[in-house]
């Protein structure tokens, strides 16, 4: 079964709320039109419930079920706080206008007592009735989400069991992101067929892309043009379509992710998604933003996660996960790649073949001078002492850069050197230049300013955003051959996403793996 997407349409008027709608329909299962959107600015107080009756006719002309949702302001939405009779009187008066559509539903927010009286009266009527509560405390506990959550179900059941359960929380936390797929998943068991259960923010976006895995209903999703996100966290239905394929998600596809925090402009969901479509893999991947890295494991257990993507801040805190891991994870101390084997999860560090991939078919690279000493130059420093290439490494800080050449020695067949920082830039005989710190990230500044390019050094800058950093464009200047960070990223993608494939058995990868 295909998962069902709710287009919510937040426009300030009529016209815009049904623009929208029109512009969505192919992706649209369902609208929710937030009434409180349209209630919130001065020409509303125009607007007659025969207007809105019209527009809900034509909202249903465009063929697809319509929620009606008008939600007060300490519930998220942006009813005006001295208008609540205002807004009980348009509820009552369209429930009781499509009471008999099957194809319409009305939210009704739990524990209002003339919306319980309401939907009381709702009870034989077609119309589809949301018992609904939303929460932006993020300070609840999995005990909290359990009390008011068992009590919504089982008074949505004592009302009526087709009505539908709705329960939105902010999360602040894995731990919580956690509660919520059990809560749901719980509920399930227990034979509830129809309900709604989300976590709102960054911390919640597995619970909206993973509405069959959670056995919610359907996902709300608000056009980036629509009007503001009818909820924090939501996401537009393109990108839901575009990174995640949501609609043709089935619920029994393999899942993967990333760890790390934040987590908002990783690129690396498009860049697995694409290439599991591209080949036909049945397997989607997620962004899991983990600030708890125990609370964040058990989700992956919960949920059967056979592959995960690791970034700042837990490259190192994973390791204490893994049961076997590759020489990259043990010589440099990071592990960007797990892979879940019948043992535990192991660990890999794609970083370093990836970093190597865009050098594969430079010639004459003897001698190689690495800027910085922080976990990105570890793994830089191994993969070129592994090719046999001699590296010095030289850092703002000397002491670590003396550390970093101690720890990885033993592992590498060439000699580390190190170089005082303030003397790095009059040295000449490089052959590769790599720039790994942080500097650069600004458009503006240049660690090695003071270095004069002769044209023949290969300049690698792990940055790539911006595309371009002043190191390499001034290497390019000079007419050096010069390289960003974007290949890398793509070249320990490949990497990982064919350790990810070759989990499913029968599925074979495209290229020979690492
Ligand atoms: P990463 O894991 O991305 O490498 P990191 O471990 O924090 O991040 O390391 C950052 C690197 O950038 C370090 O080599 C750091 O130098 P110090 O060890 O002296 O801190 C370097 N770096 C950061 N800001 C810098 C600056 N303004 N000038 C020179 N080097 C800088």
């Amino acid at each position: 079964m295909a998962q069902k997407l709710c287009v919510c349409l937040t426009g300030s008027t009529i016209q815009a709320q049904l623009s929208t709608a029109r512009e969505y329909q192919t992706l649209a299962h369902l609208y929710e039109t937030r009434l409180d959107f349209l209630f919130s600015t001065e020409a509303s107080s125009f607007l007659l419930v025969s207007d809105l009756v019209l527009f809900v006719n034509q909202l249903l002309q465009l063929g697809r079920p319509v929620i009606l949702t008008a939600r007060h302001r300490k519930d998220g939405g942006v009813w005006p706080g001295d208008k609540e009779a205002w807004r009980m009187s348009i509820l009552v008066s369209l429930a009781k206008e499509f009471s008999t559509n099957g194809k319409v539903y009305i939210d009704l927010d739990w524990g209002v007592p003339e919306l319980d009286a309401l939907a009381k009266e709702l009870v034989n009527a077609s119309l589809g009735v949301l018992r609904s509560i939303h929460s932006f405390d993020s300070s609840w506990t999995p005990k909290d989400l359990e009390e008011r959550g068992n009590g919504l179900f089982e008074a949505v059941e004592g009302e009526a069991r087709r009505f539908i359960p709705k329960i939105a929380l902010a999360c602040e936390g894995i731990a919580q992101t956690r509660a919520i797929f059990r809560f749901g998943q719980e509920k399930r068991a227990r034979g509830f067929r129809s309900f709604l259960v989300l976590g709102m923010g960054e911390y919640g976006l597995a619970t909206r892309v993973l509405t069959q895995w959670i056995g919610s209903e359907w996902t709300y999703s608000t056009p980036l043009q629509g009007g503001p996100a009818a909820a924090p966290g939501q996401l537009d239905p393109r990108t839901l379509e575009e990174v995640y394929g949501y609609s043709n998600l089935k619920g029994t596809e393999t899942l993967f992710g990333i760890l790390g925090n934040p987590l908002s402009h990783s690129k690396s969901p498009q860049f697995h998604n694409d290439r599991f479509r591209s080949v036909g893999f049945p397997g989607v991947y997620l962004p899991f933003r983990t600030d708890d890295l125990a609370a964040g494991r058990q989700l992956m257990d919960d949920l059967g996660v056979k592959g995960l993507s690791v970034t700042i801040p837990h490259k190192e805190g994973v390791i204490s996960w893994l049961v076997d891991r590759d020489d990259g994870v043990a010589a440099v101390g990071a592990c960007n790649t797990l892979v879940r084997t019948d043992r535990g999860w192991k660990g890999y560090n794609s970083d370093i073949p990836g970093f190597l991939a865009p050098l594969a078919h430079q010639k004459g690279l003897l001698r190689a001078l690495v800027l910085g000493a922080g976990g990105a130059a570890r793994a830089i420093v191994f993969g070129l002492g592994k090719m046999g290439i001699e590296v010095t490494v030289t850092n703002r800080t000397p002491q670590r850069a003396q550390e970093l050449n101690e720890e990885l020695q033993p592992y590498l067949p060439t000699t580390l050197l190190n170089l005082d920082w303030t003397q790095a830039p009059s040295t000449t005989g490089w052959d590769l230049i790599v720039q790994t710190t942080s500097v650069g990230m600004d458009g503006k500044s240049d660690p090695f300013d003071l270095y004069e390019w002769t044209g023949k050094e290969v300049a690698y800058d792990l940055i790539y955003t911006p595309e371009q950093t002043p190191f390499l464009l001034r290497a390019q200047r000079a007419g050096c051959i010069t390289i960003n960070g974007w290949p890398m990223f793509e070249g320990q993608g490949q990497v990982q996403s064919r350790l990810f494939r070759r989990l499913t058995p029968g599925f074979l990868p495209d290229i020979t793996c690492v």
